[in-house]
C-alpha cells in the first residue's frame, strides 16, 4: 500500500520526500497564537476560520489551552487539528486558570512570536498581521491589541464594567513603569525572549497576565500600541465574575509586597480572619436563640466556621484547583481533619507557653500562629494540592 505525504505527520513528510533538512525547518511556525478555552464550543470553528483567512501566506500555529470544559471544546478543537496540523489542542485536566492556561500554551510551542488571544471573537484578529509586522520589522518586544488608545474602544459595555476597568486600569499603574494604556488587555502579542524573562515569576492562578509580565520586568520594554473596538460576545458566557476584583487585588498586593509574601498563605490567613468573625457570630446567635450548653455551642461554631473557611478557601485562595462534585466532599473531610489538629496544636503550644509564664495574650497568639502556619500547609498540600491527584 502506497502512502501519500499529504497523508502523513508534517513532521515525516520531509523525510519520505527526501528533502533536505532546511526544509523541515521552514516548516517551523513563527506566530503562535495562544488561546485560552473554558466552555467556548461554539466559537472555535469559526475563530480557526478567521485566522486561516487573517493569517494567509504567515507561518503560524495555533495552539488551544482547555481546562477541560465540560461542554466538549477540547474534542472540537482535536476535530478541527486532525483536518489542519496548524491547530493544537493543550487539554489541562484538574485545574483551572486563565493566566496559566496562557502560560502553558507559550511553552508548549518553539514560535518566536507569541500571540494570546479570547477565544470568543471578542477581539479582533485582523489586527493580528500588524502586530507581527511591529515585531519583526518595527523594533518592539510587545505589542498591545487596546481599547482605549487611538480609536480603540470597549464597544458595548455597561457603565459599572466600564467604570470598575478604568479604575482598575488607573491603580495598576502603582505596580509597573511602562507607559501602556491597557495593560488589562488579554490580547497581545510578544517575543519569546521577553515571555522567557518573565516566565518563571508570573502568577498562574489570576487573569491579568499582561499585567503581571508588565510588573514583572523592570527594565524599558519596547512597546507597540494597536487599537481595536472589543466585540460583543454572540456565543457562550463571559467567564469572568466578581472574584476577578479579588484577583486583581491579590496580584497588585504581590507586585507591591515585591514577590516575597506567598499570596496564598495571605488569603488563607485573610479568610481565616473572616472566619473568626463568623464564629462569633455563630455562637451569639446559638446561644441566644437555643438552650445549648456554651461547649456544644462553641464546638457547632467551629464546625461552622472550618465549612465557611473551606468553602471560601475553594473559591477565593484555591481557585485554580477548586473542587467540585465529589471532590467537593471529600475536600471539606480532609480540611475538617487537618484543622482539627491545628486547633490541637495551637492550645498545646498555647498552654505550654502559659505554663512558662509568658502573658496570656502572647501565649494565646502564638497558639493561633502555629495553628495558622499548620492549617495552611497541611490543607495545601492535603486538600488542594498534589496529593489529590493520587488520592
Ligand atoms: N483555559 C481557560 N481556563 N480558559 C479560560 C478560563 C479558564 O479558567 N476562564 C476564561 N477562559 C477563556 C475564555 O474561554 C475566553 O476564551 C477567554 O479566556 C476570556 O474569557 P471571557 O470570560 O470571555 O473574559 P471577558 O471577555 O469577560 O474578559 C476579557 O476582557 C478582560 C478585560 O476587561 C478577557 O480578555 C480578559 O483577559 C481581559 O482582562
Ligand atoms: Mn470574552
Amino acid at each position: 500500500m502506497s502512502t501519500r505525504a499529504a497523508d502523513l505527520p508534517v513532521s515525516a513528510r520531509g523525510r519520505s520526500l527526501g528533502l533536505p533538512r532546511a526544509r523541515a525547518a521552514e516548516a517551523a511556525p513563527e506566530l503562535v497564537v495562544v488561546i485560552p478555552t473554558y466552555c467556548e464550543r461554539a466559537n472555535v470553528e469559526e475563530l480557526v476560520r478567521r485566522l486561516r483567512k487573517v493569517l494567509t501566506g504567515l507561518r503560524w500555529e495555533a495552539i488551544f489551552v482547555d481546562d477541560d470544559s465540560p461542554d466538549g471544546t477540547a474534542q472540537v478543537i482535536r476535530g478541527i487539528g486532525r483536518r489542519d496540523a496548524r491547530v493544537r489542542c493543550l487539554h489541562r485536566l484538574g485545574r483551572r486558570g486563565l493566566a496559566g492556561a496562557c502560560i502553558e500554551g507559550m511553552l508548549a510551542s518553539c514560535a518566536p512570536h507569541i500571540a494570546v488571544m479570547d477565544a470568543d471573537l471578542q477581539h479582533d484578529e485582523t489586527i493580528l498581521p500588524r502586530m507581527l509586522q511591529y515585531l519583526r520589522e518595527g523594533g518592539a518586544e510587545l505589542v498591545v491589541g487596546t481599547r482605549y488608545g487611538g480609536d480603540g474602544s470597549v464597544g458595548e459595555w455597561d457603565a459599572a464594567r466600564a467604570l470598575i476597568s478604568r479604575r482598575a486600569t488607573r491603580l495598576s499603574r502603582l505596580v509597573y513603569r511602562q507607559s501602556v494604556s491597557d495593560p488589562m488587555s488579554g490580547f497581545f502579542m510578544l517575543k519569546r525572549g521577553l515571555f522567557e524573562e518573565a516566565m518563571r515569576k508570573l502568577s498562574t492562578s489570576g487573569f491579568k497576565l499582561l499585567l503581571d509580565i508588565l510588573a514583572t520586568i523592570k527594565r524599558p520594554v519596547a512597546i507597540q500600541e494597536v487599537s481595536y473596538t472589543f466585540r460583543t460576545r454572540e456565543r457562550g458566557e463571559s467567564k469572568l465574575d466578581s472574584v476577578v476584583v479579588w484577583d486583581f487585588a491579590m496580584l497588585m498586593l504581590d507586585k507591591l509586597l515585591g514577590g516575597y509574601v506567598p499570596m496564598r498563605f495571605v488569603a488563607f490567613s485573610l479568610v481565616g480572619g473572616a472566619g473568626i468573625a463568623v464564629h462569633m457570630g455563630v455562637i451569639a446567635l446559638l446561644l441566644r436563640l437555643t438552650a445549648l450548653a456554651f461547649p456544644v455551642a462553641q464546638a457547632l461554631a467551629a464546625g461552622g466556621t472550618m465549612v465557611f473557611n473551606y468553602s471560601v478557601n475553594n473559591v477565593l485562595t484555591y481557585r485554580d484547583q477548586r473542587r467540585t462534585g465529589l471532590a467537593w466532599l471529600t475536600g471539606l473531610a480532609s480540611f475538617m481533619g487537618a484543622c482539627s489538629l491545628g486547633a490541637l496544636a495551637n492550645v498545646m503550644i498555647a498552654t505550654l507557653a502559659f505554663d512558662h509564664h509568658v502573658p496570656w495574650q502572647l501565649a494565646a497568639l502564638s497558639g493561633v500562629c502555629v495553628g495558622a502556619v499548620w492549617n495552611y500547609a497541611m490543607t495545601s498540600r492535603f486538600t488542594w494540592g498534589k496529593a489529590r491527584a493520587a488520592g
